[in-house]
């Protein structure tokens, strides 16, 4: 969590970092920080609040921007409570040192100890403190540079971290180092100037290069020459890898929407397309895609899938349980990578292992990857975020393709991870022949389908605007769907407690007997999925259930029905589609409606509380 941003060059860096952080708050949002160098004096500027607050600070007092060298740290507290104290940047005892760091020192303890034995006092409670007065006592006793002096103070860490160390009396330079938390350099034009962050999103008008620092690796960045990079282990010099960024600045930024997590909802035909196109070619029933077809006999010769992932993409690997084993009938477990990771589970090298990860920085996921490795197991990555840590650690994988997804509350993320899931499911039906070749391309066609038909979803907001106004001041709801269609109950519970912080569960509807239907009275709204396809007569006995109970009923059904409406509050319908597909669908309303509900009580609907995008804490 935290995001981190620096500049060094000829330009005000004052605007670049700022405006920096305020695209990576998705990554935490409780307190942020600026420090500039002007060419003689440190101003360090830290609040509590968001990176706005921080501008009303330097706002009043100007020389707070001065400089072409600047650092900052947007914040999702780990050690310490929020507050300006705790916020980063932090400095060194002597302040000539300053640092932002994202991650957690989880040996900083014994290292305060011991360095607070050696006269070194503390002014805040972070961790990040620590390693900064680490660092300086190193470069004291040593003697050595400031990167020598980080590099050996990291080798006494136990953690994870990103940080970016600034230093005084150096003030032509900057070090960066990463373990298990991203960083990216932006490289300016003859390296007349650099930028960092822990994405590219804050350098992307600036300059198409980066190199994104691998774990284990620190860089020393100097303006004028070229970048050095240096394995934190062995001080060995590498070749740093410079790419080519494919983000543009209009897909980071709200294109006249509202809010990001509206603008991403209203993507989702577009990102939907974007996943298969190239992948699938409908017409002929084929489904193309690299690291399955290089990888094809270790998913066939599976003894099973374990897909492992947490939050919303944990609900999309449910989905994909339920077509794995239904269209290619391959077992499914389905884990927490929270849990899988610390329970010392049952993984032989004949298992494959599908880790979901949005940001593909998340690390819980990242360790269960790591877990499922060292057994031998196969792990194939579901990523959006191009380059990131898990596509990067598995043995193969595939881009959602879904662009960048800004909004903490993941709406496109959820549905192109079910597409993708849907084209190796069905790549590995055909394959398997459980499923005949007229099937798959019946399966395709519909699914080339689900792009306009979620596009038509997106145009009854008005409605769902006018339901939301109904319920906006519940202080419970209960989410039913079955099969396919459970884990979007689930979906939407957490939709809607994420950003609204209504209390809301989701459960399998016929579940609701053992247990939830004591909930239910007049002012519990029950939102039930009951489409054609799934299990419908059944739901149709549970929504009976809840409303001889008196309970309230908004029903998502498929297009057409009749039953369902005569006894919901409210219905919404769904176009048809194929039982697999139904999720891709059926959700869009729950997000919408979740969406309206936020804007209606006033809550942050981009960054609510106490959330970050990328959980890269354990
Ligand atoms: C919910 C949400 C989180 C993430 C979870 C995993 O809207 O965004 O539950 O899904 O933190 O994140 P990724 O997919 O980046 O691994």
């Amino acid at each position: 969590m935290c995001g981190i941003t620096a500049y060094i060059g000829d330009r005000d860096a004052y605007p670049i970092v700022v405006n920096g952080l305020k695209r990576l708050e998705y990554r935490g949002y409780d307190s942020s920080g600026i420090m500039m160098y002007d060419g003689e004096t440190i101003h360090l500027s830290k609040t509590k609040g968001k990176v706005s607050d921080l501008e009303e600070i330097t706002e009043n007092d100007p020389k707070r921007k001065v400089g072409n060298i600047g650092i900052g740290h947007t914040r999702w507290a780990t050690h310490g409570v929020p507050n300006d104290v705790n916020s980063h940047p932090h400095f060194s005892e002597s302040e000539n040192l300053v640092i932002v760091h994202n991650g957690i020192i989880e040996n900083y303890d014994t290292i305060k100890k011991e360095l607070i034995s050696r006269g070194y006092s503390f002014r805040s409670d972070t961790d990040t403190e620590v390693l900064i007065n680490l660092i300086e006592e190193i470069k004291k006793n040593e003697g050595c540079k400031l990167g020598k002096a980080v590099q050996l103070a990291l080798t006494n860490v136990i953690g994870a971290y990103a940080i970016a160390v600034f230093d005084k009396t150096k003030p032509n330079e900057l070090i960066v180092a990463r373990l298990g938390s991203p960083i990216a350099i932006g490289v300016g034009k003859d390296n007349e100037e650099f930028f960092v962050a822990s994405d590219a999103s804050p350098f992307i008008e600036y300059t198409k290069e980066a190199i994104y620092l691998e774990d284990g690796e620190l860089a020393i960045i100097k303006k004028g020459r070229k970048i050095k990079v240096r394995k934190i282990e062995d001080d060995k010099l590498i070749d740093a890898n410079i790419q080519e960024l494919q983000m543009s600045l209009d897909q980071i930024e709200k294109g006249g929407y509202d809010h990001f997590m509206l603008k991403e909802i209203h993507e989702q035909p577009k990102a939907i397309t974007d996943t298969y196109r190239g992948r699938m070619l409908a017409d002929q029933g084929v489904i193309r895609m690299s690291g399955i077809d290089d990888n094809l006999s270790k998913f066939l010769n599976a003894n099973r899938i374990i897909i492992i992932a947490c939050g919303t993409s944990w609900h999309a690997g449910l989905v994909g349980e339920y077509l794995f084993e239904d269209l290619a009938r391959i077992p499914v477990e389905v884990e927490y990578a929270s849990e899988f990771r610390y329970r010392n589970p049952i993984i032989t090298p004949n298992d494959v292992v599908i880790a979901i990860s949005q940001s593909g920085e998340t690390a819980d996921t990242l360790a269960a990857i790591k877990l499922a490795k060292s057994k031998g197991a196969f792990v194939f990555g579901i990523c959006n975020v191009v380059g990131s840590s898990i596509a990067r650690e598995t043995h193969a994988g595939a881009y959602t393709h879904a662009g960048p997804e800004i909004g903490v509350a993941s709406t496109k993320a959820f549905t192109t991870q079910i597409t993708l899931l849907s084209l190796i499911a069905l790549k590995l039906a055909k394959e398997k022949g459980s499923l005949s070749k007229s099937a798959v391309n019946t399966y395709l066609q519909t699914l080339q389908q689900i792009p306009s038909q979620v596009e038509s979803m997106l145009s009854i907001d008005d409605k769902v605007k006018e339901i939301a106004s109904v319920y906006k001041d519940a202080k419970n709801c209960l989410y039913l769907g079955r099969g396919f269609n459970f884990p979007v109950a689930l979906e939407g519970a957490l939709k809607l407690k994420e950003i609204s912080y209504i209390h809301a569960e989701g459960y399998p509807a016929a579940e609701m007997k053992h247990g939830p239907i004591a909930l239910i009275d007049e002012n519990m709204p029950v939102f039930v999925i009951a489409t054609k396809t799934g299990h419908y007569e059944k739901v149709v006995s549970n929504i009976q259930e809840i409303k001889s109970r008196s309970g309230k009923i908004i029903a998502v059904v498929t297009e057409g029905d009749v039953t369902v409406k005569e006894i919901a509050d409210h219905v919404i319908e769904i176009p048809e589609t194929e039982e697999p597909f139904t999720p891709l669908l059926t959700t869009i309303p729950f997000q919408l409606l979740s969406y309206h509900i936020a804007v209606m009580l006033d809550k942050n609907v981009d960054q609510p509380r106490n959330l970050a995008k990328s959980v890269t804490v354990e």
